[in-house]
């Protein structure tokens, strides 16, 4: 006879996108998620549930950023870490991407977090592998743990989620950002708008239960929250923005544009941020700004992501 447990399922093996979320999965992570926020405040930040566990971060696009908190997050849990970057090779990418899952599997791994540069590429890898898969990031798909990270961030901050309005701006096109916020605000109640030029913004939006503007006044007019996106200029092909300068005139966010939101309204950016061009260097090192504190709840997601995926895999057969 087992006593039933008292904390809610999460019945996912892995964490591919917040697409596959349902509300009250998706407060477990958060909830997990705070009680790391005070474990990485104390001088001892290190659990030991996951002592004897190896987790392999294998990233097939440069990260900086997500890559160490992702290797953070494994290593105050009590995991073993182990970093591959793999430069995008002239072969077969899809040959690559499973021969070097497949050999990595090989050694047994209980946890992959993997950033690829093709929407599904996590996917497709975890149908292959025998461990539990974490999508850092795949192409302009999804990027489910900074959408947990901004939500954390503002949940701490306004005490909710849903009712609120938040602002996605820029670069919607090319963003896997907010495409998982759209979908976990959404989700959760918000009110989400996306704020873009017509060329940075997908066919169809609207359809993700989004307002859609196109100008940043009447965009921001009584927002809550903020988002920035950079421009992510290394996705894009041909002619998107006529020039920075006219970008950051029009979309980047100044004192002047960021006054249409509500005067608590709070600033958030996921990094790295291109100064300037989507945001002026005042109000991302401003009073309203919470970009350091999304990087902080970063850790706190990631350990929450990845114990909640291995505490369900000691059950799975
Ligand atoms: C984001 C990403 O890689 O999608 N950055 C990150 O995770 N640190 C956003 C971006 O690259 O603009």
């Amino acid at each position: 006879m087992s006593a039933p447990s008292p904390r809610p399922t999460f019945g996912h093996r892995h964490l591919l996108g917040i697409g596959q979320l349902r509300p009250h999965e998706i407060a477990i992570l958060l909830d997990a998620a705070e009680a790391d926020v005070e474990v990485s405040r104390r001088i001892d930040k290190k659990k030991t549930v996951l002592k004897g566990r190896t987790q392999i971060n294998l990233f097939f696009e440069a990260s900086t950023r997500t890559q160490a908190s992702f290797e953070l997050a494994g290593k105050r849990l009590g995991a073993d870490v182990m970093n591959m970057s793999v430069a995008r090779s002239s072969v077969s990418k899809g040959e690559t991407l499973i021969d070097t899952a497949m050999t990595l599997n090989a050694m047994r791994p209980d946890i992959l977090v993997v950033r690829h540069h093709a929407a599904g590429a996590v996917a497709l890898l975890a149908r292959k592998v025998g461990c539990a898969v974490v999508n850092a990031g795949d192409g302009a798909h999804e990027h489910p743990t900074q959408a947990l990270l901004d939500a954390l961030t503002i949940r701490r901050r306004k005490g909710r989620i849903a009712g609120l309005r938040v602002a996605i701006c820029g670069d919607v096109l090319h963003s896997r950002v907010a495409r998982s916020n759209i979908l976990l605000l959404t989700a959760l109640g918000a009110e989400v708008r996306v704020v873009a030029p017509s060329t940075l913004l997908p066919s169809g939006i609207e359809l993700m239960g989004v307002d859609v503007f196109r100008s940043m006044q009447d965009g921001l007019e009584g927002a809550d929250v903020v988002m920035m996106l950079r421009l992510q200029r290394e996705r894009m092909e041909g002619t998107f923005v006529p020039s920075i300068r006219e970008y950051f005139h029009h979309f980047g966010l100044d004192a002047a544009k960021l006054s249409r939101a509500k005067p608590d309204a709070l600033v958030m950016h996921p990094g790295p941020m291109n100064r300037g061009v989507e945001i002026a260097s005042e109000i991302a090192d401003g009073p309203q700004s919470v970009i350091e504190e999304q990087v902080e709840m970063g850790v706190a997601v990631r350990m929450a992501v990845i114990e909640t995926l291995l505490a369900g895999a000691e059950v799975q057969p």
